[in-house]
């Protein structure tokens, strides 16, 4: 399945083409012969004056030949993939841009696949949300494929509460269907992630377990060890609950609460994804804790009165059968002591332990999406040797080590070719966004206006101890005298 039997268009529209992510993924992909040269073209179009040249140029810092590559001249990969990249400038919001890029691409088709070839059109929207309406008004207007499939997708945010994105989804409702549109969340293409169905529905082990007879409490992790840096002006409108938790850490959530769908279908899926945010109760004031790390202020982007959260505790409470009295812990914050994203899911005590005073902490089951991908379970051994005492060890699938010969790809790479081959399961519904948004609409409000205040926090701390407090006090018991370490490559 490496080859597409149509040709097809990629098309990025940028306000500025920023080539960390985006590029590099397709660029992976070409290397690893899911792009034929033959059968995709790739349009930039930005407001930028460019030429093809400059575009490149701009470019080439960032895509890294792999050392496994089979040519013998790495830099001639690159130097083909650039190849493929052609650029158009112009205005976002006015007609002339979209029917030169409209020009640009229909040569294109005509040159390679014949009048009554059938062409494929992705257009990749790298955008402010502002300006996805009008853009996607242009391309509706100008650059609509007439022989085969448009798709679009679109990254976050999408909007700023239930209203603004009820709003943005109207319009785009409006001039394309559900199945044109890809709503990019980027956690969704992490491996672990993607690893959780498979998981929790294939493995008899988890099955009887996953639940709130057994399972105490879990916590939903996201932690970076810098702060804004240079991104303070995006960040201090939108501010760590809609930058992580309103859509990567609920949609891992998702993954982890859902019923078991009743096929693969991406719409099966998406289905039981609806019904786990529907059912989250509406959030509580005392089990929030929001903080704002010390130098934040000190950001010039940033308004000297800000009260924007970089940091924050929730708990989210699902009331369904499955998950009733069974806390989930949504932590995210920025500037931290580390960096790493993880699920941990806590089990409750053993009945009438009989080891209890020996025991240094309870079963967890743990997945690291990063760094260091792992499964790991934390349980309680025979402590080795001659004494008769128990220790706490683990059961480790950590992937560096297990799978030594796989390149594990990014996120960005596996959705793009989600999008080419036409699958939505990785992609967000428009009910579940919009199901997302009314968790967290009125607490948000509730902070814009003021009325919520953010503590502080040092740089480079686990954040303010309020929400070490409260993940305590719902539930988590920690670890004692153990710490799990990612075992190096041998
Ligand atoms: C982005 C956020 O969506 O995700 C950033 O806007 C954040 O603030 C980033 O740094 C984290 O992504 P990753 O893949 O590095 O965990």
């Amino acid at each position: 399945d490496r080859l597409f039997p149509e040709k097809w268009l990629l098309l990025l529209m940028k306000y500025l083409p920023s080539p960390k992510k985006t590029f590099p993924a397709l660029f992976n992909l070409f290397r690893q012969g899911f792009l034929p040269s033959d059968q995709v073209q790739i349009f930039g179009y930005a407001r930028s004056a460019l030429t093809d040249g400059g575009l490149r140029d701009r470019l080439r810092g960032y895509l890294k030949p792999a050392k496994t590559d089979p040519s013998k001249d790495p830099s001639s990969v690159v130097k083909a993939f650039l190849d493929l990249i052609t650029y158009i400038s112009g205005p976002y919001n006015t007609e002339e841009g979209y029917l030169k890029l409209e020009e640009a691409v229909a040569r294109h088709e005509e040159l390679t696949s014949g009048k009554k070839g059938e062409t494929r059109r992705l257009f990749y929207l790298a955008l402010p949300p502002s300006v996805y309406p009008v853009v996607s008004g242009m391309i509706k207007k100008c650059c609509m494929n007439q022989r085969g499939w448009t798709r679009v997708v679109i990254e976050k945010p999408f909007g700023k509460d239930i209203a603004s994105s009820d709003k943005l989804s109207n319009q785009l409702g409006q001039l394309f269907s559900e199945e044109e549109i890809y709503r990019i969340d980027h956690y969704l293409g992490k491996e672990v992630v993607q690893n959780l169905l498979v998981m929790r529905f294939a493995n008899r082990f988890f099955l009887p377990l996953w639940n709130r007879d057994n399972i105490d409490n879990v916590q939903i992790v996201f932690k970076e060890d810098f702060g804004t840096e240079g991104r303070g002006g995006y960040f201090d409108e939108y501010g760590i609950i809609r930058d992580i938790i309103q859509n990567h850490l609920s949609q891992v959530l998702c993954l982890v609460a859902m019923e078991k769908p009743v096929s693969l279908n991406p719409e099966d899926i998406r289905d039981e994804k609806v019904k786990v945010l529907k059912a989250i109760e509406p959030i509580k004031d005392d089990e929030v804790v929001l903080g704002q790390y010390d130098g934040y202020l000190d950001d010039p982007t940033v308004p000297k009165d800000s009260n924007t959260p970089t940091f924050a505790t929730i708990v989210l409470r699902i009331h369904n059968e499955r998950w009733d009295g069974v806390p989930f812990i949504m932590k995210a914050g920025k500037a931290l002591d580390s960096r790493k994203a993880e699920i941990r899911v806590q089990f409750k005590d053993v009945p009438g332990d009989i080891y209890r005073c020996q025991k240094q902490g309870r079963n967890e089951f743990v997945m690291r999406l990063q760094p260091s991908e792992a499964m790991y379970m934390k349980l309680t051994v025979k402590q080795p040797g001659l004494e008769m005492s128990a220790t706490q060890s683990e059961l480790d699938l950590s992937y560096r080590q297990r799978y030594q010969d796989i390149v594990i790809p990014e996120a960005y790479e596996r959705l793009l070719l989600d999008t080419i081959r036409g699958d939505q399961q990785h992609f967000v519904r428009r009910d579940e966004l919009r199901a997302a948004w009314e968790i967290f609409t009125p607490l948000l409000h509730r902070i814009d206006r003021g009325e919520f205040k953010s503590v502080k926090y040092p740089e480079g701390s686990r954040g303010p101890p309020e929400a070490d407090r409260l993940t305590e006090q719902v539930g988590y018991v920690r670890t004692h005298g153990y710490i799990w370490i990612p075992p190096s490559l041998q």
